[in-house]
């Protein structure tokens, strides 16, 4: 028996339609800061015995039999099988082949900290952590680097960059390659100022899926299109520059800029996609205006496919920002409370 837990990330440059169904690849290069918080885990067991005649899965408690026989899952299952290996004991004993395992069922147990599909990125955790305990059972041994992050790919699209601490970019990756380059890659992990600052304006189930929603936007979306080719190429590099540099301007403005630009495209779907609410648009007023106030960039805001915010700033403005936040939106009354202040990992 085997339990790993995965962090969940939080995109800056966003991953938003699939170049290919099947392989689960993007059309554009993602990037994001992976959380390290005890809070916004997914926690995955996964034991293996003779006597099980089935797989059984359970999310939170609740066993899940259609998600095990997802296609999502079964290619995250099969994808580390294949690279499994030999187990032996501490006496240098088999115990099992690398083919055995084929014919043993597997018990599956995941929980999330946080709640599940809220725009908090549940199924990045969640897939990765699947990934790295199946791993962790079959002692599984990568034929490439990052191969592991191309099999959690499948999963999830954005699990991919979960399976690493600090910033990770998810490369975007070649149909000649059959996509084996589509996969993440450990950026920088030390930049030990960055603060993300959770503000959960809803924890309910949000109403258009990621997957359900790029598939409507890379249909009906031109300016989708226009971003993927156009403009994510070079802003990924401007990204990618400002965090070697930890240059917290350029960092914040690249951003907010993202963000804003994910969810024209979601305007611009059709039917329109809405996932930011009065409360989300409000919270970005009042980061525009703490930052005018400030006379710099001091926060970051950005929305995934749910009103919920992430606020990255330093570790020095994290309080009076935090502060500010909550006067805006008091806890008791408001929809919207600070669930988390604490650092992002930056970690191998
Ligand atoms: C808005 O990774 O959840 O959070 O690959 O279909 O599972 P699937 O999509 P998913 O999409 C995440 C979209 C996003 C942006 C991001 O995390 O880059």
């Amino acid at each position: 028996m085997v339990t790993m837990s995965a962090p969940t990330n939080i995109a800056v440059i966003k991953y938003w339609g699939k170049a290919d169904t099947h392989y689960n690849t993007p059309i554009n290069s993602s990037l994001s800061v992976t959380l390290d918080q005890t809070e916004l885990r997914a926690i995955t067991t996964v034991a293996v015995s003779q006597k099980f005649t089935k797989d059984r899965f359970w999310l939170n408690g609740v066993e899940e039999d259609e998600l095990l026989h997802s296609p999502r899952f079964r290619a995250c299952l099969e994808g580390v099988q294949k690279l499994a290996q030999d187990h032996t004991d501490a006496d240098g004993n088999l115990i099992y082949t690398k083919d055995d395992w084929k014919h043993l069922h597997l018990h599956i147990s995941s929980y999330n900290t946080f709640p599940t599909a809220a725009g908090l990125a549940s199924s990045a955790a969640g897939y990765a952590a699947l990934v790295a305990a199946l791993c962790q059972l079959y002692h599984a041994v990568e034929t490439f680097p990052g191969e592991f992050s191309t099999i959690a790919r499948q999963g999830s699209g954005s699990a991919c960059r979960s399976l690493y601490g600090g910033i990770v970019a998810w490369r975007q990756g070649t149909p000649e390659q059959q996509w084996r380059d589509s996969k993440a890659e450990p950026v920088l992990t030390d930049w030990p100022e960055l603060r993300a600052l959770l503000l959960v304006v809803s924890d309910s189930k949000k109403d258009t899926s990621s997957t359900t929603g790029m598939q409507t936007s890379v249909q009906t979306s031109p300016l989708l299109q226009y971003r993927a080719q156009h403009i994510v190429p070079a802003r990924m590099q401007a990204m990618e520059q400002a965090c070697h540099a930890r240059d917290f301007g350029t960092f914040a403005q690249l951003t907010m800029q993202d963000s804003n630009q994910f969810h024209a495209t979601c305007l611009d779907t059709y039917p329109p996609i809405f996932y930011m609410n009065d409360i989300s648009r409000q919270i970005v007023r009042i980061v525009t205006v703490y930052n005018a106030w400030a006379g710099e960039l001091r926060a970051a805001y950005t929305f995934d496919a749910g009103p919920n915010a992430v606020i990255y700033c330093l570790e020095q403005h994290q309080q009076h920002l935090a502060a500010l936040l909550c006067h805006y939106f008091p806890i008791p009354e408001g929809t919207l409370s600070c669930l988390d202040t604490s650092s992002v990992v930056l970690e191998e």
